[in-house]
């Protein structure tokens, strides 16, 4: 639906840029901007910026920008009528004929408000007399009132429509509970019964603190063990993790990740107040993403089994690729925290923390275990993978380290396993090259015109010049920038014909279209014109606008550079009479 520009420009007065922002991000004023770090891409350093006079915010790392609806839009994952709606909440404005029922963002209010009370639901069945059985399952777990209080843990009473009864006298429907995953519809004779029977509840909330779906555990040995609310629009599993709402207040400088939820609560309860749990799935990477906004340093803590191991080596990569620092840590005589925590104490799992090591010791210590080291062909093997290895790591310190690691591992000298690494680097470094490259070569392909009767001799002014006119066709003013750069610093002919041409028109009339090129442009650069401008490209920008103005310039003064130096070259051997070619 539209919303009327009076409307509109209302809601951007009442919803400041820096006000809207400054709920998600801690921001820094610095003269009339604003700074903080990008809440949509993992950073350390201050990229994301807030203008207010503009009403806009930009990235200067990923590059993400708009207004006040743009960032609610990005963050809050609303598409823009609900994100519009929901500044207007915000600011307490009425939005004029709002069609209520077929918001997305209603619903989803909804799902949020029958899921919380479903909660308190299944929190409250827990002092019931029924709730007998889950009482003594929660004491032989280990798990605290505090605890329980805490996770807002509850009982599924083992009834075919507890829930569904307690919840329509609420007020919610039976389609309501289908769409939040609460239960389920007999295929034949279409009559609704709950999801949860009989089962401890672990509600999943958000980072928002909204309730979004629920984990439910068998009081005995039977199967599933664990069951959980199915995707819905409130609840995406690759996006959440278990008891993020607590850890992201957490003083602690790492986050602990575990497998299970059960070991994230013995961790909470034992005072480790970081720990958080992925939801029944492997770790994916906007887990990874969403962690590094909160912490510098992810310690993984996966079952010591094969299946924990594998998926230990799976996220090492998803977490560095955000800038995290990853440890590992791994414990003997119990096959996870909880179980470590109630065996041995939080002293003990205090001190595995403080030891245990990153990801490099620990790779190098799985590679270790596949040889026999006490057999010189294995002893060489293993120096040789090892090499390859530590060749990976990007700092000359960490080679070093690791290399130092390597050789007292395998009984070598330093120098034999820092040659092999050396050999083992370079190696490597060229092959990047290699494949560097022939990418460079593939994207320069890719540039270059369908038509073979236009061709790009400077990619990297082309380029520029593409998008010095496709600015200026959709924003004429531009052309006012543009004092400096003259049709011939152009590097590709059509591009300084259609420069030309435009730039005169825009002197007289102060407007000009692509249908101004129509009449300079041969048909064939003018089917490469309008390729060059449908496609999609970064939004218009002044900054970008100059530096591509600066590329074509540079370019052309080098270009001409050649062009003396040639001349001069050629004027020297006549001069000496080599006689030139
Ligand atoms: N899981 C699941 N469905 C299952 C089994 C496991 O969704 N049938 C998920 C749960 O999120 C669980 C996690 O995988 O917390 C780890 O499973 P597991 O290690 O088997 O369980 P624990 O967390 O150790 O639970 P418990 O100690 O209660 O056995
Ligand atoms: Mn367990």
């Amino acid at each position: 639906m539209a919303f009327s520009p009076a409307f509109l420009d209302e809601l951007n007065h009442r919803n400041p840029i820096e006000d809207v922002v400054g709920q998600y991000v801690a921001l820094t004023r610095k003269g009339s901007n604003l700074f903080g770090l990008c809440p949509f891409h993992g950073e350390k350093t201050a990229s994301f910026s807030v203008k207010p006079d503009k009403g806009i915010y930009y990235c200067f790392g990923c590059h993400k920008g708009g207004g006040a609806v743009n960032f609610i839009m990005e963050i809050e994952n609303l598409p823009y009528p609900d994100a519009v709606r929901f500044l207007a909440k915000r600011a307490g404005i009425e939005v004029p004929e709002d069609n209520r029922d077929n918001s997305q963002y209603k619903k989803k209010e909804r799902l949020w408000a029958l899921c919380k009370e479903s909660a308190r639901f299944f929190n409250d069945q827990l002092k019931t007399p029924q709730a007998q059985e889950v009482r003594a399952y929660i004491v032989k777990r280990g798990l605290s009132n505090a605890t329980v209080t805490r996770f807002g843990l509850g009982y599924a009473p083992n009834a075919w429509t507890a829930l569904i009864d307690a919840m329509t006298a609420k007020g919610f429907t039976k389609q309501e509970l289908l769409e939040a995953g609460l239960v389920l519809q007999h295929k034949e004779k279409g009559t609704f019964y709950d999801r949860f029977r009989n089962r401890l509840m672990f509600p999943i909330i958000d980072v928002r603190g909204n309730v979004i779906g629920f984990g439910g555990r068998v009081m005995d040995d039977s199967t599933p063990k664990y069951l959980n609310s199915p995707e819905t629009i409130i609840f995406n599993k690759r996006r959440n993790l278990f008891a993020m709402n607590i850890v992201k207040k957490s003083k602690q400088g790492h986050i602990i990740l575990t497998e299970g939820y059960m070991d994230a609560i013995a961790l909470h309860q034992y005072g480790f107040d970081c720990a958080v749990a992925s939801l029944g799935t492997s770790l994916t990477q906007e887990h990874a993403d969403m962690l590094s906004k909160y912490t510098d340093e992810v310690v993984l803590t996966y079952d010591g089994d094969q299946a924990g191991q594998n998926a230990t080596k799976r996220a090492i990569p998803m977490l560095e690729k955000t800038g995290l620092r990853v440890k590992i840590l791994q414990m003997q005589g119990a096959k996870d925290p909880d179980e470590y925590l109630h065996k041995f104490g939080a002293d003990r799992f205090q001190n595995l923390l403080n030891g245990c090591e990153n990801q490099a010791e620990y790779r190098l210590r799985s590679l270790q275990r596949n040889f026999d080291l006490n057999n010189d062909e294995q002893k060489v093997e293993f120096a040789k993978q090892a090499a390859e290895l530590i060749s990976t790591y990007s700092t000359a310190v960490e080679r070093e380290l690791y290399g130092m690691r390597a050789a007292e591992m395998a009984g070598l000298s330093h120098d034999v396993m820092k040659q092999e690494i050396g050999r083992a680097f370079k190696r490597r470094t060229a092959m990047q090259k290699k494949a560097q490259d022939k990418k460079n070569l593939e994207i320069a392909a890719a540039r270059q015109p369908h038509s073979r009767e236009i061709r790009y001799d400077n990619l990297r002014s082309a380029i520029a010049e593409e998008t010095v006119l496709k600015m200026l066709l959709r924003e004429n003013a531009l052309f006012e920038k543009t004092k400096e750069v003259k049709p011939q610093d152009f590097s590709v002919p059509m591009f300084a014909k259609a420069y030309e041409a435009l730039y005169r028109v825009w002197s007289q009339e102060h407007s000009v279209g692509i249908y101004t090129l129509s009449e300079v442009l041969t048909p064939t650069e003018m089917a490469h014109m309008t390729e060059v401008i449908q496609r999609q490209d970064h939004p218009i920008s002044e900054e970008a606008f100059a530096d591509c103005l600066r590329v074509i310039l540079t370019e052309a003064r080098k270009m001409s550079g050649v062009d003396d130096l040639k001349a001069l070259q050629e004027q020297m051997r006549k001069k000496k009479g080599y006689g030139g070619t």
